[in-house]
């Protein structure tokens, strides 16, 4: 075990899809994966592991924002030795061409948060990647899948609420979306050297008041996951 997760060694599958909501987790884990087994119960940060087509993957909760979701990463990589994380979430769309229900793939992501400044201290503004084959992968998969996917940059807020922030400058410099965990996810990756990619669907539109219906957005998840499972398998 490690502080905040109480798998066994070995209990966790070397490739993690990680949502930030843990009911996400166990939807995942039991619609999609054989064999579950649930390695993690600790604050409710669900965990899974079972197979998808006969290979091995797990599945954890990983709360909101970056702070919450390094804990989990840290520990999975580190305690367990986890190789690939691909994070499943949900993002506000901010690009004119980008509806809710699109399914992106985040290349990079921009961030206000302080991890990078904390990380190379001022005056360097690092630039977050996703892992390029996960992002090539992901994006062929979309295509044999019949699914629209659109590939850019991704605004990681540190906060939900941020009047502060000028979201249409962000727009304009050609963000797609905004969610909470992106810039958190592809800056461990390259510091534990993991393989990080996320995916992410459109809930809502910054700028807009679109909105999807429940059978909608089920049907927009389920697309993200099986991008995400068939990139795992890859
Ligand atoms: N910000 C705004 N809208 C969102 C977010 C977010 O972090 N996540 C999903 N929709």
């Amino acid at each position: 075990m490690s502080t905040h997760i109480e798998a066994k060694p070995g209990e966790y599958a070397e490739t993690v899809l990680l949502p930030g909501d843990p009911l996400r987790a166990k939807y995942i884990a039991e619609t999609f994966l054989e064999d579950v087994k649930q390695v993690n119960r600790v604050r409710n940060a669900f965990g899974y592991t079972g197979t998808y087509k006969g290979h091995r993957i797990s599945v954890q909760g990983s709360g909101m924002g970056i702070p919450s979701m390094s804990i989990y990463i840290n520990e999975l990589v580190r305690e367990y030795g986890v190789k690939t994380i691909i994070r499943v979430g949900s993002c506000g769309g901010m690009a004119p061409d980008v509806h809710v229900r699109d399914v992106l793939l985040a290349s990079g992501s921009t961030t206000d948060s302080a991890v990078t400044a904390n990380t190379f201290g001022p005056g360097i503004h690092y630039a977050p990647l996703a892992d390029f084959k996960l992002l090539d992968s992901a994006y062929h998969v979309a295509k044999d899948l019949d699914i629209n996917v659109k590939v850019g940059d991704i605004f990681a807020a540190d906060r939900f609420y941020n009047d502060e922030i000028d979201m249409q400058k962000l727009a304009d410099y050609g963000i797609l979306g905004t969610e909470m965990e992106s810039a958190g996810l592809y800056l461990l990756g390259a510091k534990l050297h993991f393989k990080a990619l996320s995916v992410l669907t459109v809930s809502d539109l910054i700028f807009g008041d679109e909105k999807a219906t429940a059978e909608e957005r089920e049907r927009t998840f389920n697309d993200m996951i099986k991008i995400s499972l068939e990139t795992a398998i890859q």
